[in-house]
């Protein structure tokens, strides 16, 4: 019996994409951001990012996809320089359809001119390599999946509140079918009930695709649900990092056992 290479022809399947960060600092005029911060992000790897407000967890999401250049240290993708890749629109581009960013502030990311199908649109098709039906198609597809209301992306996004933009900046992300999807307090103003939905979303999509999730966040019990490795930040350093689970229920250092005091104190409130 002979075997056809159609047989044997594995299906084109998406890799994660490694990033290392390495002494990484970034300074804002005289204020200072992050400071020596080293990472990596493995191929496929769901990493965390936690740690109170201001402690350059969204300075570290900007640098990573490459929005915000670093002040000293470096960036490496698959082993390649971020920087000079960023030097080229080839590479601006082929960074663009790898690595995705839902940002923590979802005004700035839908153009307020245009309804949200075209802002879901326009990325399917440059970067997903859709056309035009097969765009309209994913659309479909994609707010389906995440539980959006289909009438919304005939909205502009002035017309959405902030948790339904929130959403809407997801699929935007992850209509590109991102091999690195980088949420920076993604589910923050969504309902308990529907943070489930998305979380669940999130995490099934880099099981099925092989794809990294960076996801900054301050909520613990999230954080704890989809990733499996944790990277503690303050004062924008790192202060521990390690298995998710590993570091939450034995914290080695003093302000990660803080967060996990701070957090359980709240539970014990709501529960109370
Ligand atoms: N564009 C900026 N200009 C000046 N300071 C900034 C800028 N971006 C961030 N910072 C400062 O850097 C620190 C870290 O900010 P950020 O990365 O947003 O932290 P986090 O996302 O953890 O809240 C904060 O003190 C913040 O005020
Ligand atoms: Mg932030």
């Amino acid at each position: 019996m002979t075997i056809t290479a159609d047989e044997v022809a594995v299906p084109a399947r998406r890799t994660g994409v490694r990033i290392e960060a390495r002494n990484v600092r970034r300074a804002y005029g005289r204020k200072t951001a992050v400071r020596d911060v080293s990472f990596v992000l493995g191929a496929g790897e769901r990493v965390g990012i936690v740690g109170e407000s201001g402690s350059g967890k969204s300075t570290m999401a900007k640098i990573v996809t490459g929005l915000e250049r670093p002040s000293d240290g470096t960036v490496t993708v698959d082993g390649q320089d971020l920087a000079s890749l960023m030097a080229t629109r080839a590479g601006q581009l082929e960074y663009r359809r790898r690595v995705q960013l839902v940002a923590q502030d979802t005004t700035s990311t839908f153009d307020p001119r245009h309804r949200i199908r075209e802002s879901l649109r326009v990325p399917a098709q440059i970067l997903g390599g859709h056309d035009r039906a097969g765009a309209d198609q994913a659309v479909g597809q994609i707010t389906a999946e995440l539980g959006i209301d289909p009438s919304w992306v005939d909205r502009y996004p002035g017309e959405l509140s902030g948790g339904q933009r929130q959403r809407m900046s997801i699929a935007r992300a992850l209509i590109v079918r991102p091999d690195l999807l980088v949420c920076d307090e993604a589910v923050s103003a969504l309902d308990v009930s529907v943070q489930g939905v998305v979380l669940n979303l999130l995490k099934r999509y880099s099981e099925d695709h092989g794809a990294g999730l960076m996801f900054v966040s301050h909520g613990l019990p999230a954080t704890a649900f989809v990733t499996r490795e944790l990277v503690v930040m303050n004062g924008g350093e790192v202060v521990e990092s390690g298995r998710t689970l590993e570091v939450l229920e034995h914290p080695k250092h003093p302000y990660t056992q803080k967060l996990v005091d701070a957090h359980q104190a709240v539970e014990e409130d709501a529960a109370s």
